[in-house]
């Protein structure tokens, strides 16, 4: 397993949609095995395959013990809105806003041996399912800020010269990513 550079925001691949996984086998597995390695070494409570340069459409998920993946998951919402807690994002170091989420989302998708599997969640959980999916459609949660809150995001992620990190993190991608999804990563 390796632990892997996460991608931050001006990074296009965090703008591009994200494709659906159609090889099940030993890399895929591969992958999934380093999200949760890379998501557990900076303690997040999601990571989606486009944060770490791999344009798929999975995530991992650690909330409040409830641990999973998903690949190709598509969300359904309740209609209950929970009111906005404060949000972050792994690709958005250092920040911190409240975003609007449904209560209750429900996830449907496939395992590593490409099995339907159905996972559902509320509060917290719910809004790591829409923050990550979002991910793959090339959103981030800054996205959905409004009014003064975008404004101040926008700010302070100016502010933060998240460029130079970005080519740091560009300069370590070809060891850290590896050669698994070449064509992707
Ligand atoms: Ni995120």
């Amino acid at each position: 397993m390796a632990i892997l550079s996460i991608r931050i925001i001006g990074d296009p691949i965090l703008r591009t949609a994200a494709e659906p996984v159609t090889e099940f086998g030993p890399e895929l597995a591969k992958l999934v095995a380093d999200m949760f390695e890379t998501m557990d070494a900076v303690d997040g409570a999601g990571l989606a395959a486009p944060q770490i340069g791999v344009g798929l459409r999975l995530f991992t998920y650690n909330v409040n013990g409830q641990r999973g993946y998903v690949i190709n998951p598509q969300i359904s919402n309740g209609d209950e809105t929970q009111q906005g807690a404060g949000e972050g994002c792994l690709s958005v170091p250092g920040l911190g806003f409240a975003v609007r989420r449904f209560m209750h989302t429900t996830v449907t998708g496939v395992d590593l041996e490409n099995q339907a599997i159905t996972v559902s969640g509320e509060d917290m959980l719910a809004r790591c399912f829409q923050h990550e999916t979002d991910h793959l459609d090339g959103h981030l949660y800054t996205d959905r800020l409004e009014g003064e809150d975008r404004k101040a995001a926008l700010r302070a992620i100016r502010a933060a010269q998240y460029q130079k990190i970005t080519a740091r993190t560009a300069s370590t991608r070809a060891q850290s990513v590896g050669s698994s999804f070449g064509g992707l990563a």
